[in-house]
């Protein structure tokens, strides 16, 4: 009975991640198509600029809207809106005659990305027991991960089907996103949800099917207790003095997750490998040994989130960021051999996916109350995405006006931040009923 309800959990937050999967692909897919839809919608660099960004800035309305119909319609409504979203946008960019079009599928993907980058993690977190819950949402990272690696990949092997390649490289993700948009029938709605919309029914039996029946009830009591306050949430009451320091947390750990650096180099990784001196088919390597590092550094997180606790991952995690970052920067200032330069690459994409990737996503749909987390969730999660935003737009400017050493200088100092913060900032959640958890 125990393995099957296992079975059953990790199952439906399987389907839930598939959100964080079709995040990464979406988020990486461009990069293999930009240099065709360069010439065939003769792109100059500014507009170039637009059809990267467009994505992002959709993400940041996406995350703004999502909250309150996933509170009002529930998580599992909004999931499947986001899942038809991917589709259509598939649809849309491959199909695309003129570069507004494509920009306009391409900001209603951003949509469906920022919805799933709010609405998978908090629909984990809220079924999930809590013994498992950090290994269960760190899922949804393994599959943005890996969306990230078949976005790669299936560009590689899609570059060579002739002139309109590009168009498959984009319709292709309509698969994962159909199978996302079907088998979110067959997942049940959030049990949270439902007692907060006072369907504690249904609230029992999916308890009783994930935690047993015994379990289930005393849960029920938990939640109904952290609900006696049953006044409807507005955004107002995200200014409560205990919701605002959670709030600030939340918001402090979605902008040092991004302003660290990290897609500087899984958006500018090639760029980076040929200021370092390296052939093309050595940077087409290299990026693999990014997306594998990252993969596996990942699945190692998993294992130890709910054993180690997320701040220890944090703490150390940033702590290697700091000095890989750090030693990144020293290698272009003194002109150390590219391998060098790859090792401190590679190692702080490690520190990163053993630490603020998964971990980040863990605590921001951990720390909230039940009332209000959607509406807390996307604040915080809408900062995930201005700073993307804010860091992929300046990452190139700063390199060329500064120079690649004092750019990886200032990152390794932000990581010194982190680190700090982290230490007297957060609060272990491991093992606890969300319920129990105040920041
Ligand atoms: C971040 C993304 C990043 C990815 C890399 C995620 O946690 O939110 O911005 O591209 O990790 O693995």
């Amino acid at each position: 009975m125990e393995k099957k309800r296992t079975g059953f959990i990790i199952l439906i937050s399987l389907i839930a991640a598939l959100g964080g999967l079709l995040f990464g692909f979406d988020t990486a897919v461009i990069s293999g198509v930009v240099p065709y839809i360069e010439t065939y919608f003769d792109l100059s660099s500014t507009q170039i600029g637009w059809v990267v960004s467009s994505l992002i800035l959709g993400c940041i309305v996406g995350v703004l809207i999502a909250g309150a119909p996933s509170d009002k319609y529930g998580r599992k409504k909004v999931l499947s809106t986001a899942a038809l979203l991917f589709v259509i946008s598939a649809f849309g960019t491959a199909l695309s005659k003129e570069i507004s079009t494509f920009v306009i599928f391409r900001v209603l993907g951003g949509f469906a990305v920022g919805i799933a980058s709010m609405i998978s993690p908090m629909y984990i977190s809220e079924i999930a027991p809590a013994e498992h819950r950090g290994k269960l949402v760190s899922l949804n990272q393994l599959t943005i991960v890996i969306g990230i690696l078949i976005a790669f990949f299936s560009n590689y092997l899609l570059s060579g089907v002739g002139e309109n390649n590009w168009r498959w490289m984009l319709v292709i993700m309509a698969i994962p996103a159909g199978l996302f948009f079907i088998a979110m029938f067959f997942v049940p709605e959030s049990p949270r949800w439902l007692m907060v919309t006072k369907q504690n029914e249904k609230a029992l039996k999916v308890l009783t099917r994930i935690n047993g029946e015994k379990n289930a009830k005393e849960e029920v009591e938990t939640i109904q207790k952290a609900l006696q306050d049953d006044s409807k949430p507005r955004l107002k009451d995200l200014l409560n003095t205990n919701i605002r320091k959670a709030l600030f947390v939340g918001i402090c750990l979605a902008i040092l997750q991004q302003i660290t650096g990290i897609n500087s180099i899984m958006y500018y990784a090639p760029m980076i490998f040929k200021e370092s001196g390296l052939s093309t088919s050595d940077a087409i390597l290299q990026t693999v040994a990014v997306g594998v590092i990252n993969l596996l550094f990942t699945l190692i997180a998993i294992r130890f989130v709910d054993k180690i606790g997320r701040r220890p991952l944090l703490i150390y995690g940033s702590m290697m960021m700091a000095i890989s970052l750090l030693l990144l920067s020293i290698a272009f200032f003194m002109n150390w051999e590219g391998i060098w330069k790859l090792i401190f690459i590679l190692s702080f994409i490690g520190a990163f996916a053993l630490s603020l990737g998964p971990v980040t996503w863990v605590l921001i749909a951990e720390i909230f109350p039940n009332r209000v987390r959607g509406k807390a969730m996307s604040v915080s999660i809408v900062f995930v995405w201005i700073s993307c935003f804010v860091v992929s737009l300046f990452f190139p400017i700063l390199c060329d006006k500064i120079g690649f050493g004092f750019t990886f200088l200032i990152l390794s100092m932000i990581s010194v931040v982190s680190f700090l913060f982290n230490m007297k900032f957060v609060i272990e959640t491991k093992g606890k009923n969300l319920e129990e958890i105040s920041i």
